[in-house]
């Protein structure tokens, strides 16, 4: 049966997950630094929020070994990956602290970006909600970068594509 329907409860959020995964997404990578050198996260909760103030958010996983790093971040950038990434955004999903040399750049207020992106937005933490298992983090965006030559890194259905515009 193609269509599925329930109640959500403590005992089916895998089929929860599996609904939430038809809203098609683009993935990101939110970095930020720690004591031990620069974290990052793949997060494809990420969602432009406003324009004027400009704030985005992104929702880090309570049981995440990396959420206490996240939520006390007071600065952090979001990356919005390309469809050419697809190798940094598994990488990063498995280890936060897999970002080698090579991958980033110190920003000068102390943050690790991305040399290679399709977006990039440098953030302070503007504010922290509750969001069941998940925080709410909004960030007040301080510099924004995109570039508009590249495909974007596509999320669905618990797998990665590449987003082609057709008009
Ligand atoms: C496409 C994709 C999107 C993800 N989005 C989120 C997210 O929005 N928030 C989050 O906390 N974790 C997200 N994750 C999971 C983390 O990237 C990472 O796999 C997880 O935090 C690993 O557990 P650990 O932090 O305990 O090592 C996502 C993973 C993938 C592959």
């Amino acid at each position: 049966m193609a269509v599925k329907n329930f109640v959500p409860n403590g005992d089916n959020t895998r089929l929860l997950r599996d609904a939430y995964g038809r809203f098609a997404t683009g993935v990101t990578i939110v970095t930020t630094m720690t004591e031990r050198g620069p974290i990052a996260i793949t997060a494809n909760s990420f969602s432009s929020l406003s324009l004027d103030p400009p704030l985005v958010l992104w929702a880090p996983d309570r049981k995440s070994r990396r959420f206490v790093h996240f939520e006390a971040a007071q600065r952090f950038a979001i990356h919005v990956l390309a469809d050419t990434q697809r190798e940094i955004c598994w990488r990063i999903a498995k280890d936060g602290f897999g970002l080698s040399d090579s991958d980033f750049v110190m920003s000068d207020v102390g943050v690790p970006l991305l040399t290679d992106c399709l977006a990039c937005f440098h953030c302070e933490q503007h504010s922290v909600f509750d969001g069941g298992d998940h925080a709410i983090v909004v960030g007040e965006v301080k510099h924004a970068s995109f570039d508009d030559s590249r495909h974007a890194l596509g999320f669905f259905g618990g797998q990665m594509g590449t987003f082609v515009p057709q008009s």
